[in-house]
């Protein structure tokens, strides 16, 4: 059981003089339980992955596959995928937060009291309070409380595949927080892909990365090996990287460390920029 992408192709404007090829031979298999993490620079294909894997974009070569099933048309797995869009505002439609939040599990056959307590219980998971934040219009929203309830949203439909383009964009320390604590709650019951720019946020939990650039896969593979590659993927513009790592690259561009293993943990780097210090650096 499985969201599959097998070696897919996604073009817009096809036959048109402005077709471009957005995602060339990438692939992607998610199981329950895991988060995947997609990296790459503004472009990059991204969105357009989720899209094609939440059954939004077909594509024009390769295969989506849900649980066995085929991600759009007849016989797709209906409610299997959960897709947060970049731009929470184009999710809102109905008058209120919670009945916002609502409509999936609704439309997915559960009772409207059912449904509303979906919502209560997605909006209390991202960190919103239901009381306050339910009866609200989705537009009068700050832009990260528009965020974390369009993830309430998608939340409250459980779906078995949770697809998030940019969960943490706008958001503060606390809402950040807030989305992770939720995301790895979800993870219990679902498989989880992210895109994001806040590879700080989401790499220590993460089992897998996937690197685009230009819409071809650069790197693919654990955070051990993304850690190995990131100053190859750092210098070519394909991955900022996270406060942690980027610290002991520059420690080791001054001779102060031996070429070895980056690290994400704070501790392990302070200890290695001390050894580094107190035995005179790498070069001596
Ligand atoms: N509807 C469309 N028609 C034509 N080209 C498109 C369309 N949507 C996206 N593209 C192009 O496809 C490429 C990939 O876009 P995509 O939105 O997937 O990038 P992204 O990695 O999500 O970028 P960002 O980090 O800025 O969100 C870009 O060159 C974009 O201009
Ligand atoms: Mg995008």
């Amino acid at each position: 059981m499985a969201l599959i992408l097998d070696d897919i192709v996604c073009e817009y404007a096809t036959g048109t003089a402005l077709a471009a090829v957005a995602l060339d031979a990438v692939s992607l298999t998610l199981s329950r339980g895991d988060l995947v993490v997609v990296l790459g620079p503004t472009g990059s294909g991204k969105t357009t992955l989720l899209r094609a894997a939440a059954g939004l974009l077909s594509v024009s070569r390769g295969r989506v596959e849900i649980d066995g099933l085929p991600a759009s048309g007849r016989g797709s797995a209906r409610g299997a995928v959960g897709l947060l869009f970049q731009r929470p505002e184009s999710q809102f439609f109905s008058l209120s937060v919670a009945e916002d939040c609502a409509f999936g599990p609704r439309n997915l056959g559960r009772t409207p009291d059912e449904a509303l307590e979906d919502a209560r219980d997605a909006l209390s998971a991202v960190g919103l309070d239901p009381v306050t934040f339910g009866p609200r219009e989705p537009w009068s929203l700050s832009g990260g409380e528009a965020r974390r309830a369009a993830f309430a949203g998608v939340l409250a439909m459980h779906p078995r595949y949770l697809l998030l383009d940019e969960p943490t964009a706008g958001l503060d320390a606390e809402g950040r927080r807030s989305v992770c604590e939720a995301i790895e709650s979800a993870r219990a019951g679902a498989g989880v892909l992210v895109v994001t720019h806040d590879a700080e946020m989401f790499l220590d939990s993460a089992d897998r990365v996937l690197v685009l650039r230009a819409g071809r896969p650069v790197f693919d593979g654990d955070v051990p090996a993304l850690l190995e590659a990131l100053p190859r993927l750092s210098e070519a513009g394909d991955v900022d990287p996270p406060e942690v790592p980027r610290a002991l690259m520059l420690a080791r561009e001054r001779g102060l460390l031996a070429p070895g293993t980056l690290t994400l943990d704070i501790d392990r780097a302070a200890a290695l920029i001390a050894e580094g210090l107190s035995s005179g650096g790498a070069r001596s």
